[in-house]
């Protein structure tokens, strides 16, 4: 597997991520989405939508705003309960996650050191740390504080506690808020779900692992609603449902695996949650997660809104607050994953032919709906005119069907390795052939076949082949 710092260095390297605020020494764990980064989101997003909404009867679109009535985190539980367990050293104060410390603790060879834990330890968190030092220092840690991760601001020019407002922690909750205002204006019947892609933000203790935990990030999150008694077969159809969609674009299953949440491990809102996870060289992680959520968020926005929201079936004339099974992904997650599996170094090179310049050779084998470039339009030498006007005229004929490069800059070898690196399915080249018959090579990234195509047929070519 790869090692993370080779993924990181490409990001930058080729514009997918960069560090946030680079020039004035960064802000801590943001990243900046480059000229091929917003592509490849943009990609996952637009694929994600039309699976979710586009081709599915029973689902509907949302974008409801970050900023909500504070009233609604009130309800959602997540003034009260959306914390994680804070512990800080008092030698160095520097700060962890507890339950995160206990978990590798439990796991590590520093075990030996600090004796095995109990099961009564293992069940109350403030036993527990006790028997773990800073692992920067060594010092000695705090009590466990329950630290909320809600980010706050203010609306309006006065700073008080009136106008304190919260950026939203999940785009969930936008879509419990409209459930009626969905259902009416669109005319759903049960089952139907509500998708929703927008960026969400908390107040992580820990943020790290490159984009995988960061304080502002996006979410793509379905809320799909169901009579109750059918939630378990809907929770059902969805792990599944979403296990298959990361395969479909690429995700080798071996990487891929849906782990059950024990109780202990369940949010404050969910009675089963499953998780997708991907092998990163980090370790197994989540992508997604998918909640039996029940009735519990409807029914905290009824009660405190003093609003009905049961919905009334018209064939059993029964009223009732629907289940919701939520399957909720991160995109800045996923498109590291996509990233990760993609790449592949090819020692020794295969593009290039003499010995000295034999190196190792990177391609991004990314799903060619992802790939942030489709084509690429290669003269084969620029300093010869009918050629580099050939080239051009095959660029703007695509150009306006798919993002495509015009690169006319180094050897021909060295231009089919930039575009292998970032993944381009499709270079096509400009060859002195082109001005007798009107036709280009075209060169396939994962084959390196090569086929020669005539120019008014390209379009209809690389459209069934894209
Ligand atoms: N509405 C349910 C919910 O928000 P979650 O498991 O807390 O559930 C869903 O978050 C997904 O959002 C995660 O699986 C992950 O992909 C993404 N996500 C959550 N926190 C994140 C963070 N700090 N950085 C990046 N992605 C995050």
């Amino acid at each position: 597997m790869v090692a993370m710092e080779k993924i990181v260095s490409l990001c930058k390297r080729r514009g997918f991520i960069y560090p946030g605020s680079e020039i004035y020494g960064g802000l801590a764990n943001t990243w900046d989405y480059g000229p091929l980064g917003v592509e490849l989101k943009n990609n996952i997003k637009k694929v994600w939508w039309q699976d979710s909404v586009w081709k599915r009867p029973d689902m509907v679109g949302l974008d409801a705003a970050i900023l909500m009535n504070p009233k609604v985190w009130q309800a959602s539980g997540h003034i009260e309960g959306f914390t994680d367990p804070l512990v800080e050293c008092k030698s160095c104060h520097k700060r962890f996650r507890a339950d995160q410390l206990v978990e590798e603790f439990k796991d590590s060879a520093k075990l030996d050191e600090h004796g095995i834990f109990t099961p009564e330890e293992l069940a109350d968190l403030t036993k527990a740390i006790k028997k773990i030092k800073c692992p920067d220092c060594g010092g000695e840690l705090t009590e466990p504080k329950q630290f909320n991760l809600l980010m706050e601001t203010h609306l309006g020019p006065v700073e008080d506690a009136q106008s304190k407002v919260y950026l939203r922690g999940e785009t969930a909750q936008g879509i419990f808020v409209d459930f009626n205002l969905v259902r009416e204006s669109s005319r759903m019947k049960i089952p139907f779900g509500i998708a929703q892609i927008g960026k969400a933000f908390r107040n992580e203790i820990t943020p790290g692992n490159f984009t995988f935990r960061t304080r502002e990030f996006e979410q793509m999150e379905i809320e799909y609603f169901v009579k109750p008694g059918t939630d378990k077969k809907w929770y059902q159809y969805w792990r599944k449902e979403r296990f298959n969609w990361y395969i479909k674009y690429g995700i080798a299953k071996k990487n891929l695996r849906l782990r059950d949440h024990k109780k202990d491990e369940l949010a404050h809102y969910a009675v089963a949650c499953a998780d997708v996870e991907y092998q990163f060289p980090f370790g197994w992680s989540e992508l997604e997660g998918i909640a039996n959520r029940k009735d519990y968020d409807l029914k905290q926005h009824a009660k405190h809104s003093g609003q009905d929201l049961r919905y009334f079936d018209e064939e059993t004339k029964e009223k009732y607050l629907p289940y919701v099974i939520e399957p909720s992904g991160g995109v800045d997650r996923t498109a590291l994953a996509f990233l990760v599996d993609a790449y592949e170094e090819i020692k020794g090179g295969r593009t290039t032919t003499t010995e000295s310049q034999k190196e190792v050779e990177v391609v991004l084998r990314l799903d060619k709906e992802l790939a942030p470039i489709k084509v690429a339009v290669l003269p084969l030498v620029r300093n010869k005119k009918d050629l580099v006007k050939k080239a051009q005229e095959v660029y703007d004929l695509l150009k306006g069907h798919w993002l495509s490069q015009y690169d006319e800059v180094g050897s021909i070898g060295r231009r089919y390795r930039r575009q292998d690196e970032v993944g381009t399915p499709f270079c096509l080249t400009i060859d002195f052939e082109t001005l007798k018959q009107n036709d280009v090579t075209v060169r396939d990234r994962d084959t390196m076949k090569q086929k020669r195509v005539k120019i008014g047929e390209l379009i209809d070519y690389l459209a069934e082949k894209l």
